[in-house]
């Protein structure tokens, strides 16, 4: 297979600077989606022959891979999902609708992403839980409001490792270790994190973790839930069919062992083949590179932001790779389809993250790796033309 590592995204006449939302998928990636569909078109776990053996080989090497990428313990840890939502809601789900017990409590920032609230909040109308939230308001969250908020009755916590919003990136290391001597479990969605940083499972002791491959070169459709086995081992399927029992009649139904169980149906097999390949790709060019290149881009783009007086930024002291603007005056949606009319792709709004009600809506320029100075120059430019961008938004 040839490792093509080039985007073909890139060759576009636009500047992407929506990261946060997606990322670009390189040639090799594409190709190796392409492989599936033209050479071993076969569904897994299905057919005896070889096109279908390639297929479950295919799909153990990027369990596996997976596995590796955020030092799981074992393979079994490593549950294909659609994406970090669908992540998170089997773990409401699935694990906490039987886990927790009346009057418990579940902490949340409030700058969580809709994925990492609105089930929790589902989850308390189902049972009597209650749901208790940390301050965090585009900066950073307040580690003392979090400790003051833990009592007896608290069971998990829940947070983004890295918001998606204001890029603020939690020590999870400190609340895992703090949470666990209080026998309280921790829910880390990784969908900012997972992307431009090491995720070291096991290091952090992280219970639960969600993330996408689509924020990571990776294809859509296919997402991660990682699970401590032991934990897995107690979470309830909710999806049943083909693919995850063993055997069944009309009084009983034995399931697989995980991580089947939890993939009934056939898998988005040619995503997750090539998110495999966006795996290999990722740890070719190393993340020790990919955090170095994101902190110079970053502090690149803040540096030339800041000669342009009428920007406001929001967010400087966060680490992720969001920066989050907006100048007074105009509508965050006006400015993003101004820039839009300029072929440079950025979201507005609440991206997702609406609780709170002083919240406001912003303009959001997410980097990753293979953005260029190049390319913040050009937006910076275009952002220096303030004449232009009134007359635009009126
Ligand atoms: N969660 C993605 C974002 O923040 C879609 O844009």
């Amino acid at each position: 297979m040839n490792n093509d590592n080039t985007f073909p995204m890139k060759e576009k006449n636009i500047i992407y600077f929506d990261n946060a939302a997606t990322t670009f998928k390189p040639n090799r990636v594409i190709k190796k989606i392409l492989d599936y569909y033209e050479n071993y078109s076969a569904n897994s776990h299905r057919g005896d022959y070889d096109i279908s053996f390639k297929v479950d080989d295919m799909i153990d090497y990027t369990r596996d891979n997976v596995k590796k990428f955020i030092n799981a313990k074992r393979k079994e840890e490593i549950i294909f999902t659609k994406n970090t939502t669908d992540s998170l809601n089997m773990i409401v789900f699935g694990f906490f609708l039987k886990y927790l017990k009346s009057g418990d409590e579940v902490i949340l920032s409030s700058s969580e992403h809709a994925s990492n609230i609105l089930p929790w909040l589902v989850l308390s109308t189902k049972k009597n839980i209650k749901i208790v939230f940390v301050d965090s308001i585009h900066e950073k969250l307040n580690i003392n409001d979090l400790v003051n908020k833990i009592t007896d009755k608290t069971k998990v916590i829940s947070l983004a490792h890295i918001t998606n919003v204001s890029g603020d990136k939690r020590d999870i290391k400190k609340i895992c270790e703090l949470a666990h001597s209080k026998n309280i479990l921790v829910v880390v969605d990784g969908a900012q994190s997972v992307p431009h940083i090491k995720v070291d499972v096991q290091k952090l002791d992280i219970d639960f973790l969600a993330f996408s491959a689509h924020k990571m070169c990776g294809p859509t459709g296919v997402g991660i839930l990682y699970g401590k086995y032991e934990l897995l081992n107690e979470m309830i399927p909710f999806e049943y069919g083909g693919g995850m029992n063993l055997n069944y009649d009309e009084n009983s139904l034995k399931l697989l062992d995980i991580p089947y169980r939890f993939e009934a149906g056939t898998l988005d097999i040619a995503s997750i083949i090539g998110f495999g390949e966006s795996i290999d790709f990722l740890n070719e060019i190393g993340f020790q590179n990919i955090e170095k290149k994101e902190k110079e881009l970053k502090k690149y783009l803040i540096s030339k932001l800041e000669e342009i007086p009428y920007i406001k930024i929001y967010n400087k002291n966060c680490e992720g790779s969001t920066i989050i603007i907006n100048i007074d005056g105009i509508l965050s949606g006006d400015l993003g389809l101004y820039l839009n009319s300029k072929k440079i792709c950025v979201r507005s709004g609440k991206h997702c993250a609406k609780m709170g009600d002083n919240k406001e809506d912003t303009v959001r320029i997410s980097l990753y790796f293979y953005n260029t100075y190049e390319e913040i120059d050009y937006l910076v430019n275009v952002l220096k033309n303030k004449e232009e961008i009134e007359k635009f938004s009126k």
